[in-house]
């Protein structure tokens, strides 16, 4: 790497079932950006098997890598470092990645970056935005978190809101299971909301935590979901699950199909309506903090921001209160490494570096060393 050029980072994500690569120009451009994805081997166990993932990841990362660095038309005298995420995730996915970045680092003479993988999910809206610069204020929602952080600056983050019980992302999958819908939960409840679900037609709870306007719980909700399935079956003399298991993994799964046939509601209902409660909470939070701190720029990260409610809902309050909204498209939003390699940059930048002791953290805090 010579003086003024432009500094390439190759990336390594592989905290839970994604194994990705990418290199990132500049920290704003993705030349590369690959992912596999386990999620069909997964479904079949209804959720990550964590013993599995780790195998895959094994199996994977050195094409997938390949595959990257093949794609962005870079070879390893190009790049600048090596960025890996460290934490959070699971311990055995993590160490995958992190043995692979730090040998292929040490081999290729490159420095190596520990990421916190939330981190990336926030850098992500870096990637096509690239007017976007701190400070601005994001709601971080993915399957193991659910925050309202302040990005003071690159590097610099005050999480002012969190979740007390599940994540968004873990309420989704819980219902979607609940409802026969099946893993990956997120997206299969966004689709069949969409296939003419109505939001309005079940009043589901939404969560509200005593003391802090900004902190968010979801228990409940889910709860009310599942009290409301077992009330349907219980209507019809059967005990619930007969109900779950007449739909589970049914791939012909009909969205208008029946749960309570009294009142016509339909599974695409539950979806919508349960969905709806967790959009209005996140996007309340959200604009009331926003408004309060006197933050004008609002960013989205992690799985559940690809949702299409959740987008759309935000877009239209933050227009209403002339607050300029972020998103990533969808690809960004999950798991990827471009976004590893965006957050890396801001890092290498400020002359962050990691030795080959680095190791993967698997509860690592936003903003904890690495
Ligand atoms: O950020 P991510 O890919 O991985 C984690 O860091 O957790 O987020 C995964 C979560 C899962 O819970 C998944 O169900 C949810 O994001 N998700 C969605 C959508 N796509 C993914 N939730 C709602 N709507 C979606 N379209
Ligand atoms: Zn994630």
């Amino acid at each position: 790497m010579k003086e003024n050029e432009d500094i390439l980072i190759l990336a390594v994500e592989s905290s839970c079932d994604e194994t990705a690569a990418a290199v990132v120009k500049n920290g704003r451009e993705a030349l590369s950006n690959v992912i596999y994805s386990q999620i069909d081997i997964h479904t079949m166990y209804g959720g990550v098997v964590p013993e599995i993932a780790s195998r895959k990841h094994i199996e994977k990362i050195d094409p997938v890598v390949s595959e990257a660095l093949r794609k962005a038309g870079v070879s390893k005298e190009d790049l600048a470092a090596v960025a890996v995420t460290a934490g959070p995730g699971l311990v055995g996915s993590l160490l995958v990645g992190v043995a692979y970045a730090k040998a292929y680092a040490y081999a290729a003479g490159l420095p190596i970056l520990g990421v916190h993988h939330i981190e990336g999910h926030i850098a992500a809206n870096y990637i096509e935005n690239r007017e976007l610069e701190p400070p601005f204020l994001c709601l971080v929602v993915s399957g193991g978190h659910t925050e309202l952080v302040v990005v003071e600056d690159y590097g610099r983050f005050r999480l002012i809101g969190t979740t007390h019980d599940d994540a968004a992302g873990e309420a989704f999958d819980k219902v979607a299971r609940a409802i026969g819908l099946g893993y990956p939960g997120g997206p299969k409840v966004d689709k069949c909301a969409k296939a003419g679900g109505r939001k309005d037609a079940i009043a589901f709870p939404r969560g509200h935590v005593d003391g802090n306007d900004f902190d968010f719980s979801f228990s409940g909700l889910k709860s009310a979901v599942l009290n409301y399935l077992n009330s349907c079956a219980m209507k019809q003399g059967g005990p619930v699950k007969d109900l779950r298991e007449k739909r589970e993994g049914d791939v012909n799964f009909n969205p208008d199909a029946l749960i309570d046939p009294e009142t016509g509601v339909t599974v695409s209902d539950v979806a919508a309506s349960f969905q709806e409660a967790v959009v209005d909470v996140l996007v309340t939070h959200t604009i009331e903090a926003a408004k309060s701190l006197g933050i004008g720029k609002v960013a989205m990260a992690g799985g559940v921001a690809a949702n299409g409610a959740l987008r759309e809902r935000m877009k239209n309050d933050c227009e209403r209160e002339g607050i300029k909204l972020y998103y990533p498209s969808p690809l960004l939003c999950t798991d990827n490494a471009a976004m590893i390699g965006c957050a890396a940059y801001y890092d290498y930048l400020a002359g962050k570096r990691h030795g080959l002791d680095l190791n993967a953290v698997p509860g690592l805090g936003l903003g904890q060393k690495i």
